[in-house]
């Protein structure tokens, strides 16, 4: 396998516009060149700041991407307070979360409200990051691999291996988020190595072997290095530790 590593800043709702600005400048500043040779570094700020930082990337030639944290399902029309793929798109991103655990739990986002959501992030050529991730309740009864791989398949049923191919998986643990409580490697790795697996009934061997799954839930600068080395780990979606420019600099770094 040959996975470049993926770190995902994913802000959610914090910042300001200037604030945005500030975070990119800095983490650019501390990220040479260099490394991106080896890892991909994004950032997912709120869609109000997406122009703020697309001018700071876009201005300063930086080799990190940026993205949203979620689009509509829909092309335009009628739909109050939704953003299009077509927006994201002519705004220069490159990723879009798809089905984050507080948007499935907050917004009632089921499987089949995520695979739209899916197609539409594929239509407009975004990459779509698409999380699963299991509550506490199903980790203490032991279902998670199984729960997990049913969110997998549901979130991607009925595309071709093509679009599977241009997907990035993202296994958050949804009692890991914001805890403090990080998964153990062994977690991490257990479940992202049944999700590649479950890559491979619904595309083939190949494609599964190329997606990229983050592992996402408490990470930091100190725990990255130990998640992102294994096997089936190719990178992280960072929420808290996204916020803090060295940190996140350091992290990209490790990983
Ligand atoms: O999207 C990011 C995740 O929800 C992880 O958030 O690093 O603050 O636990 P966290």
């Amino acid at each position: 396998a040959n996975r470049k590593p993926l770190i995902a800043g994913n802000w959610k709702m914090n910042l300001n516009h200037l604030e945005a600005i500030g975070l990119v400048q800095k983490i650019a500043f501390a990220l040479p060149a260099k490394y991106f040779d080896k890892v991909d570094v994004t950032v997912i700020p709120p869609f109000t700041d997406i122009r703020s930082v697309q001018t700071v990337v876009d201005g300063d030639k930086l080799l990190l991407t940026y993205g949203a944290q979620d689009l509509s399902a829909h092309d335009s029309g009628a739909y109050t307070g939704e953003i299009s793929g077509a927006f994201l798109a002519k705004l220069g991103c490159t990723f879009v979360v798809v089905g984050h655990s507080e948007r499935r739990t907050m917004h009632a986002e089921t499987d089949d409200v995520v695979l739209a959501k899916t197609k539409a992030a594929l239509k407009y050529e975004l990459t779509p990051i698409v999380c699963v991730g299991e509550g506490l309740e199903v980790r203490e009864a032991g279902d998670h691999v199984d729960y997990n791989i049913a969110q997998l398949k549901g979130s991607l049923a009925g595309l071709s291996a093509d679009e599977i191919s241009k997907v990035v998986i993202a296994y958050e643990p949804v009692w890991a988020i914001g805890t403090g409580r990080v998964a153990s490697a062994a977690d991490a790795q257990e479940v992202c190595a049944a999700l590649r697996a479950a890559l491979a009934e619904l595309a083939d061997a190949k494609v599964a072997d190329s997606v990229r799954i983050l592992y996402g839930g408490s990470v930091n600068a100190k725990n990255v290095g130990e998640i992102v080395g294994q096997t089936d780990v190719d990178g992280a979606l960072v929420g808290g530790a996204s916020l803090k420019s060295d940190e996140f600099a350091t992290l990209s770094a490790i990983a």
